[in-house]
C-alpha cells in the first residue's frame, strides 16, 4: 500500500507508520447549503491508496465523505482504492422486518462497492447475510478481533466465564473461549424495540466462577449488555466485564453500564474511553497483502 488517507479514523496514522505508507488527512468541509466537499491532498495516479473511515457519530455524513473521496481517487486514476472501515455500518437492517422497510445492508453495499476496489473491515455484523461477498461487488476482507480480545483477556483479566448475550454473539464468544480454554454460555435475547430487549439464561445454569466477561460485536445503547449484567448478578457473579468489538456507546450507554456495575472494554475500531484493545496490527498486516 503506497498511501493512507484518513477521513476521521484515529488508528489510520498508526497503521500508516506500521506499513511505512505516506499519510495524509483528507480535506473536507461542508458547504453552506449542507453539501460535502472533499479534496485529495497527494498525487495518487498509479498508487495503491487506503482510505480510513470511522463510521461513528454521523454515519450518513461520513458516507458522503467516503463516496466523494473514493470517487475522486477514481477520477485521479489511483491504481487500487481500498476502504478500511474497521466498523462497518448499515449491517443490522439485513431484512425487511416490517413490510416496506429498506434492506439497508444491500443498498449501502451497492453504493459503496461502486466507488472502491476492496473493503477491509473487522467483525462485521453478519447474521442473515452470511458473507460480505453476497452484497458487496468489490473484493472484501473480513478480519476478526477475536485473537486480540482473547489475548487481552488472558493477559489482563484471567479465568472467567465467557458469556454471549444472544445467539448472534456465539460466533465471537465460542471462538474467544476456545482460544483461552475458558467455559462459555449463551443467553437467549428477544429484541422488542431498538431500546428494549428481553433476555434469559438457562434456569439450570450454575458456575463457581465469580468473574464473567460478556463478549458481543456491538455495544450501541447498552441495553443488551445491561440486561445480561443484571442476570449474571442474580447468579452471584461479582465482577463483570463487557467487551464489545465496536463501542458505539450511544445514549449514555457507558455511564449506564458502569452504573449497572460493569467494566466496559472495546477495541479501537471506534475511538472512545473504553477502547483499550488495539486492532491496528491486524489491519496493517492485511493492508500489506492487498
Ligand atoms: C445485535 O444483535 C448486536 O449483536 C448487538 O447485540 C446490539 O447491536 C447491541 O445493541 P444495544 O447495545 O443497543 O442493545
Amino acid at each position: 500500500m503506497n498511501i493512507v488517507l484518513n477521513i476521521n479514523s484515529l488508528i489510520a496514522k498508526k497503521v500508516a507508520s506500521k506499513i511505512k505508507a505516506k499519510y495524509s488527512k483528507i480535506e473536507t468541509k461542508i458547504f453552506p447549503d449542507g453539501e460535502t466537499y472533499a479534496k485529495i491532498p497527494l498525487k495518487v495516479k498509479g498508487k495503491k491508496v487506503a482510505v480510513f473511515a470511522d463510521f461513528m457519530k454521523n454515519p450518513n455524513e461520513i458516507m458522503a465523505k467516503v463516496l466523494l473521496t473514493c470517487g475522486a481517487l477514481k477520477q485521479q486514476k489511483a491504481k487500487k482504492i481500498v476502504l478500511v472501515a474497521p466498523y462497518l455500518p448499515y449491517m443490522r437492517q439485513d431484512k425487511e422486518f416490517k413490510k416496506g422497510e429498506a434492506v439497508s445492508v444491500k443498498i449501502f453495499a451497492q453504493i459503496i462497492s461502486g466507488q472502491i476496489d476492496a473493503l477491509i473491515t473487522v467483525d462485521p455484523h453478519l447474521h442473515r447475510v452470511k458473507k460480505l461477498s453476497q452484497v458487496y461487488k468489490c473484493e472484501t476482507h473480513v478480519l476478526s478481533a477475536v485473537p486480540v480480545i482473547a489475548k487481552y483477556i488472558q493477559k489482563k483479566i484471567g479465568k472467567s466465564l465467557i458469556v454471549g448475550p444472544d445467539i448472534e454473539s456465539k460466533q465471537w464468544v465460542s471462538k474467544t473461549a476456545k482460544k483461552i480454554k475458558m467455559p462459555f454460555i449463551i443467553a437467549k435475547k428477544k429484541r422488542i424495540t431498538g431500546r428494549k430487549v428481553e433476555m434469559r439464561i438457562s434456569k439450570n445454569f450454575k458456575t463457581d466462577l465469580k468473574q464473567a466477561i460478556v463478549v458481543d460485536d456491538i455495544i450501541s445503547t447498552g441495553h443488551t449488555m445491561i440486561k445480561i449484567v443484571k442476570l449474571l448478578k442474580k447468579k452471584k457473579i461479582k465482577r463483570i466485564y463487557c467487551i464489545g468489538v465496536h463501542g458505539l456507546l450511544v445514549e449514555k450507554a457507558l455511564s449506564k453500564l458502569r452504573k449497572a456495575g460493569a467494566k466496559v472494554l472495546t477495541t479501537n475500531s471506534i475511538q472512545n474511553p473504553t477502547s483499550k484493545i488495539d486492532i491496528s496490527q491486524i489491519i496493517a498486516q492485511k493492508l500489506e497483502s492487498v
